[in-house]
């Protein structure tokens, strides 16, 4: 299975990621540190997740080179309007020490206004592109390699490429796990040439018990003496994905790297396990934030 994948930039981007979302302070740091030391070059977070400062802190204390090391971060709903995410990217760049990144994704195709709680900027959110002309700026300034989206349906996706680019998105980062699978998302994503990023990729905390007792994903993982878990990774990684497991529990983040290639009958009856049920999501922030649409149209 791929250990990297090429994106458009010519980047390579290793497959399996740590992530850090729900990873909270006084853990992530330990948590990135075993990565590290694990092999993980891939650390997956967002300034929303509250932990950039520790996860700079434990990436520092490995004194690996920056240029080994890849380093993803998110852009929050409330800085959306152009003027506002330099100062946004600064900040996640200060925070993990460094003056780049090499991935910056918008984290929602939702804008809220910059002090408004929760408050839409209905143009920024129906029209993403004067963000992303900005982005555009911020990687011909060099501080950030590659610019992507993430939880992007194909209808908000066509509504930002529609748009003349300098740059296309490199990656759309997703929820992508055996309860929602997303086949036609995945197809789609191939025929169109851009990378997805699974996240919670075990179905995380609600729904991982349920992900590693699945019959299929036992059975395959007896059959070849490999952890439910990492089925479940291997899958992802198969699937032509790049995947972010979290985890914080040391045993758990060193088995998680590991994939391995599953036998293609054996792939192929995941795929149609995991499509035969209706697609249940672990993520969906509609209500929360009071949005009035669904961010996925129901999809
Ligand atoms: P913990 O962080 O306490 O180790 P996801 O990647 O889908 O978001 O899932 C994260 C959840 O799955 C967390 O609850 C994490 O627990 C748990 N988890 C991560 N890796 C494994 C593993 N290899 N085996 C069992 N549970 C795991």
């Amino acid at each position: 299975l791929p250990s990297h994948y090429t994106l458009p930039s010519g980047d390579s981007i290793p497959s399996v990621a740590l992530g850090v979302w729900q990873a909270s302070k006084g853990e992530v740091g330990n948590a990135v540190k075993t990565a590290l030391s694990a092999g993980y070059r891939h650390i997956d977070g967002a300034w929303i997740y509250r932990n950039e400062e520790e996860v700079g802190q434990a990436i520092k204390a490995s004194s690996i080179p920056r240029e080994e090391l890849w380093l993803t971060s998110k852009l929050w709903n409330n800085f959306h309007a152009p003027e506002d995410i330099e100062t946004a990217l600064d900040q996640s760049l200060s925070m993990l020490g460094t003056d780049y990144l090499d991935l910056y994704l918008i984290h929602w195709p939702v804008a809220f206004k910059k002090e408004g709680n929760n408050v839409i900027d209905e143009d920024l959110t129906a029209d993403p592109y004067p963000t992303w002309q900005k982005l555009e700026e911020l990687v011909d300034k060099g501080k950030i390699r590659n610019i992507g989206i993430s939880n992007f349906n194909i209808r908000r996706i066509q509504n930002l490429t529609a748009n003349k680019l300098k740059y296309q998105p490199a990656v759309n980062q997703v929820e992508l796990n055996f309860w929602n699978p997303q086949p036609e998302l995945l197809k789609w994503s191939k025929e169109n040439g851009l990378l997805l990023e699974a996240y919670s990729p075990l179905g995380s905390d609600k729904q991982v018990g349920k992900s590693l007792s699945v019959p299929e994903v036992k059975d395959i993982a007896c059959k070849l003496g490999i952890t439910p878990a990492q089925v479940i990774i291997s899958w992802s990684v198969q699937r032509g994905t790049i995947v972010l497991p979290k985890s914080v529990t040391p045993s758990r983040i060193v088995e998680n790297l590991e994939v391995f290639k599953i036998p293609q009958e054996d792939f192929e009856m995941l795929e149609q396990a995991a499509a035969s049920h209706p697609p249940q999501r672990v993520v969906n922030p509609s209500s929360g934030w009071k949005l009035p649409f669904d961010v996925f149209d129901g999809q």
